[in-house]
């Protein structure tokens, strides 16, 4: 899949940007807080995720700006789909469409533009904590299932009415049956994703250990696993519909009084880990900070690896800063992995040695 044409007037500190990208490589140069980074997110937040700076809707507009207007035009393998938005700091002018059709919001374009990000924070995959791995997942596995961001978005309401009811319960508000009506939901929509989580770490795993090989020189062999907090072992070809959703059931049984006395659910797919070792030993607690970044690099690859192979379309990728934190072998593997692929790429003043359109940032314009 690639971007042919994207304009951005308005968001952040962007001003009339149009750009005809290269369906290869981009640089994007400019001085310290120029807007790069703004334009890595102006593309990000058409693919109808969350900003990756956990920037909110109404704070992408300009400061001295009513409306943010973005324009985005791809071809994937089947056509070419355009996206229009302007956003605005009142939610109800905002104006979404792709193809012509209307969105109430930005998160109706998700599964269209399909992109992968690495930013420097992208460390926290392996240093931070466990619900940073779990978005990864849910993310990664969204890209490729849209029913599955459906059913996180219901776990998520439902643990919510749980975790009410577990209030309630201990102020007298409500008795222990009251829990029966969110137990049985959960367990359906729990035990749905822990396989899914788990299928899907599988396959990240088969991929990223072999990039991990490719980087450490076949000294170091990486591993990553699903860690649940409901079961012992799941097994890809359990029936989450009637097994594994009986197990998970009994498990918030089980769970109930220390849930009643914590006022919430302590176990479940909301607790749940990726685990990520590097020859034996955990990354987190004791892996070096190069180990870490291969290790996220790996997983990052990996990610736009298994999109390519489910959907059958190459993710765009968006490169914000990455290349000069990275030593020169790590620099040359990971630019030699994205050969095929449309990449965007910000840098200060160290241009990488590599072949694309370059462009320069100044003041929010793109020369
Ligand atoms: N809503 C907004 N309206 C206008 N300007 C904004 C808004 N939000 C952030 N900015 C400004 O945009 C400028 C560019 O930010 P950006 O993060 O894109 O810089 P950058 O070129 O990536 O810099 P660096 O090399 O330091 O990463 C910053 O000065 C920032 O304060
Ligand atoms: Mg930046």
């Amino acid at each position: 899949m690639i971007i042919t044409h994207f304009s951005a007037d308005g968001f952040k500190n962007l001003k009339e940007v149009d750009l005809t990208p290269s369906p290869q490589t981009n640089i994007i140069k400019g001085e310290n807080a120029q807007g790069k980074t703004n334009l890595c997110e102006a593309i990000w937040v058409l693919s109808g995720s969350k900003s990756f700076r956990g920037t909110k809707e109404k704070d992408l507009v300009g400061f001295d700006r009513e409306y943010a207007r973005l324009g985005l035009t791809l071809k994937d393998s089947e056509r070419e789909q355009k996206i229009e938005a302007v956003l605005s700091k009142n939610p109800k002018e905002r104006k979404i469409t792709l193809n012509g059709v209307k969105q109430r919001y930005l998160s109706g374009l998700f599964g269209v533009l399909k992109c992968v990000i690495f930013t420097p924070e992208d460390l926290e995959l392996t240093k931070g904590s466990p619900d940073v791995r779990r978005d990864f997942l849910d993310l990664c596995v969204s890209q490729i299932k849209p029913r599955y961001r459906k059913t996180a978005q219901n776990y998520a309401d439902i643990l919510a009415q749980r975790n009410a009811t577990l209030k309630n319960i201990q102020l007298g508000r409500s008795k222990e049956s009251d829990l029966e009506i969110w137990d049985g939901q959960l367990a359906r929509l729990g035990a749905y994703i822990s396989l899914i989580r788990t299928q899907y770490s599988k396959k990240l795993w088969q991929f990223a250990s072999r990039l991990y090989d490719e980087i450490s020189g076949g000294k170091e062999r990486l591993e990553l696993g699903y860690v649940s907090t409901v079961f012992d072992k799941i097994s890809t070809r359990d029936d989450w519909q009637v097994d594994l959703c009986r197990r998970y059931l009994e498990r918030l049984t089980e769970a109930r009084g220390d849930d009643i006395r914590a006022g919430f659910s302590t176990v479940g797919v909301h607790r749940d880990d990726l685990s990520v070792m590097i020859s034996g030993i955990s990354a987190r607690e004791f892996g070096s900070q190069g180990q870490n970044r291969s290790a996220v690099l790996a997983m990052k690859l990996a990610e736009a690896y298994i999109l390519k192979e489910e959907t059958g379309e190459m993710p765009v990728i968006l490169l914000d800063d990455v290349l000069s934190e990275l030593d020169r072998s790590r620099r040359e593997f990971i630019i030699s992995k994205l050969e095929d692929m449309q990449v965007f790429l910000t840098c200060c003043d160290r241009v990488p040695k590599i072949a694309g359109k370059r462009v320069t940032v100044r003041d929010g314009r793109v020369k």
